[in-house]
């Protein structure tokens, strides 16, 4: 009663068509400030233990979680109640629950691609502006470019290759910019033989070690630091496989200069003659099939865009490989995910 009486003060006042335009332009545009609010929140929350002592424990008390954590109860009550206005958490005295209508597990990847590239975002207006530059002031935090990247990579491409690994019965791997090794440590089992990883980033050397010691893997996955664009013959290792997993897209600095990635793919071919070439690419498509699509891919190209990397079509890829002397033994395109699975000798 109290909700009409309110409507019909508010068209009073506004007049109809005033009122009626209200509330299609907030009905349109709350989804997206609510974006911003949410992934804030729920960014923040991914970077604390506060989703795995829910899971385990079915609920949290918030202050026994701040004492134990040293955090302010102040923000986090906030957060919550915020989350529980929403419908996401639920609140049964003092004990904070997940609602079982949210299904977060499938989606941390894109929250932790919010906070990789949040500082680019931040930036939007100097990079528009000329202020500041990509790569010079301005860049994305690698610690969750790895994290966001091994989480939703865990759920769609990990199982496809995992296939692949099986199908050319590969024993051991060499993973060219290994990230948080998340992924050797995926397919730990599914290989008989020690693999290997590297990365440029310290940061993600050290996260990958760490995640190599929990899963007391060390024995069989060894990783280093180094850019893969320099590696030489003193390198001393041997791999059935050797992996590329969405690297490629960052050597290539636009769609009409692709040398680097084609310096690099020829290289390997002279260092590591008899292994094989596993390369997944994210797969540009176009700004209407996007549309179309209605799904995080825009996201994905957009933060791509910004941090002046060149995602490439389908067809530019397999072009990429043949020009860098590579035979095309298995090519794949999911156009849903945008994902592009080549395996070359
Ligand atoms: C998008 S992440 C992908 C990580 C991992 N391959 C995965 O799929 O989860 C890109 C990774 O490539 C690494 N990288 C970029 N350029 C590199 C280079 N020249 N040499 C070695 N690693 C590089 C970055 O440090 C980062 O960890």
């Amino acid at each position: 009663m109290k909700t009409v009486r309110d409507v019909i003060s508010l068209i009073r006042v506004m007049g109809l068509k005033k009122f009626l335009n209200l509330i299609r332009s907030l009905k349109q545009n709350t989804v997206f400030f609510r974006g911003f609010f949410v992934s804030s929140c729920i960014g923040t929350l991914l970077k604390t233990p506060f989703f795995e002592e829910l899971s385990t424990n079915g609920k949290i008390d918030l202050e026994k979680f701040c004492k134990e954590n040293n955090y302010d109860i102040y923000f986090l009550r906030g957060i919550c109640n915020y989350l529980v206005s929403l419908d996401l958490l639920d609140l049964a005295g003092d004990m904070y629950k997940m609602r079982k209508s949210f299904r977060l597990n499938y989606s941390k990847g894109g929250y932790h691609f919010i906070s990789a590239y949040y500082s680019v975002f931040e930036n939007l207006e100097n990079l528009l502006s000329k202020r500041k530059q990509y790569g010079v002031e301005v860049s994305r935090d690698i610690k969750y470019v790895t994290a966001g990247s091994a989480e939703t990579e865990k759920i769609i491409p990990y199982p496809y290759v995992k296939r692949l690994i099986k199908k050319y019965e590969f024993k051991s791997v060499f993973d060219l910019g290994c990230g948080n090794a998340e992924f050797l440590i995926y397919l730990s089992d599914a290989l008989s033989e020690k693999s290997y990883g590297v990365d440029i980033s310290a940061t993600a050397v050290q996260e990958a070690i760490n995640n190599i010691t929990k899963h007391n893997l060390s024995e069989k996955i060894y990783v280093f630091q180094s850019d893969i664009m320099n590696l030489d013959d003193k390198i001393n290792l041997k791999a059935d496989v050797l992996t590329i997993l969405y690297i490629l897209h960052e050597l290539v600095e636009s769609e009409n200069s692709v040398g680097k990635a084609i310096k690099l793919l020829k290289n390997l071919r002279t260092l590591f003659p008899s292994s094989k070439l596993l390369v997944l690419e994210a797969c540009k498509q176009d700004t209407f099939a996007l549309r179309k699509t209605k799904s995080f891919l825009a996201e994905h190209h957009l933060f791509h865009l910004a941090s002046k990397q060149t995602l490439l079509p389908f067809g530019d890829w397999k072009n990429i490989f043949l020009q860098s002397g590579y035979k095309i033994l298995d090519a794949m395109e999911l156009r849903i995910v945008g994902q592009g699975f080549f395996v070359l000798e």
